[in-house]
């Protein structure tokens, strides 16, 4: 929504005050001028997070009605739904700079937008369900804990929620596996096996290295961004080999090494070209995730429809 009130200042103008603002570390609010490229970057950004949220929820739900006690139903119960509601903020966010949620389903639908590739693994066993938690959710808030602090006010704000949800996530899996850690060795087992799955493509939700991030320096610049994704892997391996250890389970890389002269561990190379291959839409899901979501969208059409009726008869009582 770029706003029209302050157009006589002149675009030069604007964009001074614009920078000013960033530099000064202040909000970017919805009625604020922006430039162009800034407020598409942030569609661009807030629409990829949002459809990750809900089509995130597939992997997990496909567990619902298999949790193997009521306590563990309600704990996976309450956290997909909690990612019900982490898409439904971001989508309201994302609102606030002029596009319309349908418009940004429609664009999933097409495959002209995207969502994180993480969610085009399978899941195959109880101990993945641990395994998200402690990893996927693990990798998404050492990605979101700086967006608490993006310049732009909508989206910071969400993450700040969404932030306090995520630690519950990822702690739930953990305890998770904890528990499963302490039992047969058939369930260790299934936790090493599970770990072993998500572990590169958990690296992977960092994106590409930055070499080959060209959005990223821009971003930064408009402190979208605060880290690198280089940066942010670094601090997701250095924050999870400890919690591995304590676990009792191996990550899956020869080369993972605590380096005393960096003061951080180092590691293998994902591999970039798997990345590549799921993000164009070759991944092990991808078909099945996009068709779902295109056959829940169809089939909600009457609550859509109803709502809208509603809408209108309530309009047409009050005036
Ligand atoms: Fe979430
Ligand atoms: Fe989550």
């Amino acid at each position: 929504m770029t706003s029209t009130v302050e157009r006589p200042l002149g675009e030069e103008k604007l964009q001074r005050h614009f920078d000013d603002r960033i530099a000064h570390d202040q909000r970017i609010e919805p009625r604020d001028w922006m430039p162009e490229g800034y407020r598409k970057t942030l569609v661009r950004q807030i629409a990829q997070h949002a459809h990750s949220e809900i089509i995130g929820m597939q992997p997990e739900g496909n567990w619902l009605t298999r949790a193997p006690s009521l306590r563990r139903k309600a704990i996976l119960l309450a956290k997909v739904q909690d990612e019900a509601g982490h898409g439904l903020y971001l989508y309201s966010a994302a609102e606030t700079l002029g596009v319309d949620r349908s418009e940004l389903t429609e664009k999933l639908l097409q495959r002209k937008q995207k969502y994180s590739s993480i969610f085009n693994y399978p899941t195959l066993t109880f101990a993945d369900i641990g395994v998200i938690g402690w990893l996927v959710d693990g990798a998404a808030i050492c990605n979101q804990v700086p967006l608490c602090r993006s310049s732009y006010g909508p989206y910071a704000r969400a993450m700040v929620r969404i932030c306090k949800e995520e630690s519950f996530h990822q702690r739930q899996g953990y305890e998770l596996l904890m528990t499963m850690m302490r039992g047969t060795e058939e369930q260790q087992r299934m936790v090493q096996d599970a770990t072993d799955r998500w572990w590169w493509p958990s690296l992977m939700m960092f994106g590409p290295p930055d070499g080959d991030s060209p959005n990223t320096q821009q971003s930064m610049a408009w402190r979208i961004k605060r880290h690198t994704n280089d940066e942010l892997r670094q601090k997701f391996v250095d924050m999870t080999v400890p919690q591995a250890e304590a676990l009792g389970v191996a990550l899956p890389d020869p080369a993972l090494r605590w380096n005393a002269e960096r003061g951080h561990y180092d590691f293998g190379e994902p591999d970039w070209t798997e990345l590549k291959q799921v993000i164009s839409g070759r991944g092990p899901c991808n078909e099945q995730r996009i068709a779902r979501r295109r056959a829940a969208h169809e089939e909600g059409q009457w609550v859509r429809d109803a709502a809208a009726a509603h809408a209108r008869k309530t309009r047409g009582r009050t005036s």
